[in-house]
């Protein structure tokens, strides 16, 4: 049985950190999955990398899809989010609610959104229907990045204020939880106190009920950014790297394949062929 969106609400209740992490492959998802990740998040960070877009801008509704597909085949205790990536929900509340549908067939528990209190209405929507939302404030990649590029929210009293309205507005919509992307941690353990459902941090502090990652920026795979928040358990390029180079070394010298790697007739077999072509 994997986690239902009411485990992770009671993981606040029961004060326990919730650990999110993207997904987007069927063979990362399966070793998440396996680790044991509270909530796998196909989030349209996708674009970027695995699809090598600029931002999240471009990415589809036919992409959000195909991974979230691949990582719904792999999993089975996290619960399963997709991101509804730009302009699948904005238009219409018609477009909110098709769109969030086609996540849900495709596999995923519960839909993430960008956007504060001009979201509401369209959230409410979209739970009305039955499907869970999680919401998204803070830095929103899909809008804020266009206008302000990547900056801290939340540092003055009026912006921090608004960002707990947000909160509160998504919380009262019915969202399940609220990501909080590079939010000043102070706001950010503000909101997650005011609020009853669980908030998921990234770049907002400790004071968040669960934290995600990237799961490229947290295995060293993804070299074009390297954001502050974002902690490397590893240097994952540097060894697929060295490895590739030591497979075209191998090659060059036919150290590889060996004998355990190939495949073989039988004698008998071998030396009727070579009769028959007379060799
Ligand atoms: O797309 C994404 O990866 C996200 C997380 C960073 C929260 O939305």
């Amino acid at each position: 049985m994997h986690k239902s969106v009411q485990d992770i609400i009671n993981m606040k209740k029961e004060k326990e950190k919730i650990s999110v992490i993207t997904s987007y492959d069927y063979t990362l998802a399966s070793l998440c999955d396996k680790a044991g990740i509270d909530v796998m998040l196909v989030g349209d960070s996708a674009g970027m990398v695995m699809l090598g877009y600029e931002n999240t801008i471009p990415v589809t509704m036919d992409q959000m899809i195909m991974f979230t597909e691949a990582v719904s085949r792999a999993r089975n205790t996290s619960l399963l989010v997709s991101d509804l990536p730009f302009m699948s929900y904005q238009a219409s509340i018609e477009d909110a609610i098709t769109n969030s549908g086609k996540l849900i067939k495709a596999g995923a528990d519960a839909v993430k959104l960008e956007g504060g209190s001009v979201m509401a209405e369209t959230i409410s929507a979209i739970v009305d229907v039955g499907i869970p939302v999680m919401g998204h404030i803070g830095l929103q990649p899909q809008t804020t990045m266009l206008s302000q590029g990547y900056k801290v929210q939340g540092k003055t009293k009026d912006t921090a204020m608004k960002l707990i309205a947000d909160a509160k507005e998504l919380e009262d919509a019915g969202v399940f939880s609220i990501a909080l992307e590079m939010v000043s941690h102070e706001v950010a353990e503000i909101i997650s106190e005011s609020v009853s459902i669980p908030t998921i941090g990234i770049g907002s502090g400790v004071g968040c009920d669960g934290q995600v990652l990237v799961v490229q920026d947290l295995l060293g795979m993804y070299e074009k950014i390297k954001p502050k928040f974002a902690k490397r358990y590893m240097n994952l390029s540097e060894d697929i790297v060295n490895s590739l180079q030591d497979f075209k070394k191998d090659v060059q010298t036919g150290v590889f394949p060996a004998e355990e790697n190939w495949f073989s007739m039988s004698d008998d077999e071998l030396e009727k062929l070579r009769e028959k072509i007379g060799s």
